[in-house]
């Protein structure tokens, strides 16, 4: 090992950390979006310090971010709740509330971490709203661990394509579906089975 360095970082150094110094990631960040008493997978988009979520009409995210202008971004790592969250709804109990800027928010109580956002509209099409996420709070609760678990990101694969096969029935996607649940059955543990489970039900 070679020997430690104790300087203070540099100002190059130090603005970097600054930079990546968020829970969020660049790129696209899977996280449980919660806005009033709901809860849905979301895609958080984190491109040159900018956050934007494309967001589709006629889900009961985009009827309240419009109505109320603000989206919770939370951190979990439980395969289960981006199910049941994604085809239904959460009970009561798995909401918590944050008073942020005078504004009771709702993020998971069991979130492992959380940034509270602003929520504009700032683009429409005919399918969907662009909106700009400003973060106004973040809390890290748990700090854990996580290896790398494909069976956990092919539930999150699944998911994404039954959102759109519960729609149009196209067998390609069933295909992909089912590819994604036996990698999750083989890699994964009992919640990623759980979760399996319960997309399989909703090919039927
Ligand atoms: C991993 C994952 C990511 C998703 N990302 C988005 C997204 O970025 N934008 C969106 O509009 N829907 C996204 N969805 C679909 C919504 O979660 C889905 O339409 C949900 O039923 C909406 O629930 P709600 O009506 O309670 O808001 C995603 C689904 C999954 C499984």
């Amino acid at each position: 090992m070679g020997p430690i360095n104790n300087h203070p970082p540099d100002e190059t150094t130090r603005k970097e950390s600054i930079m990546h110094d968020s829970i969020l990631l660049e790129g696209i960040n899977e996280v449980i979006g919660t806005t009033h008493m709901n809860a849905a997978p979301m895609g958080v988009i984190l491109r040159g310090g900018r956050y934007t979520l494309a967001l589709f009409k006629g889900s009961h995210t985009a009827e309240n971010i419009i109505r109320d202008g603000w989206f919770v971004a939370n951190l979990i790592h439980d395969p289960v709740i981006y199910v049941e969250s994604a085809f239904g709804d959460l009970p009561d109990d798995a909401f918590t509330t944050e008073t942020i800027d005078g504004t009771p928010m709702h993020r998971l109580a069991t979130a492992e971490a959380w940034v509270a956002f602003r929520a504009e509209v700032i683009g429409e099409s005919g399918e969907a709203y662009s909106i700009l996420l400003t973060p106004l709070q973040e809390e890290v609760i748990v700090r854990s661990i996580r290896p790398v678990n494909r069976g956990f990101n092919a539930i999150i694969e699944a998911a994404v394509h039954t959102t759109r096969y519960i729609m149009n029935h196209d067998p390609k996607l069933e295909w992909l579906i089912r590819h994604h649940l036996a990698l999750a059955r083989k890699c994964g543990g009992e919640r990623e089975k759980e979760a399996a489970g319960m997309i399989e039900e909703l090919l039927k």
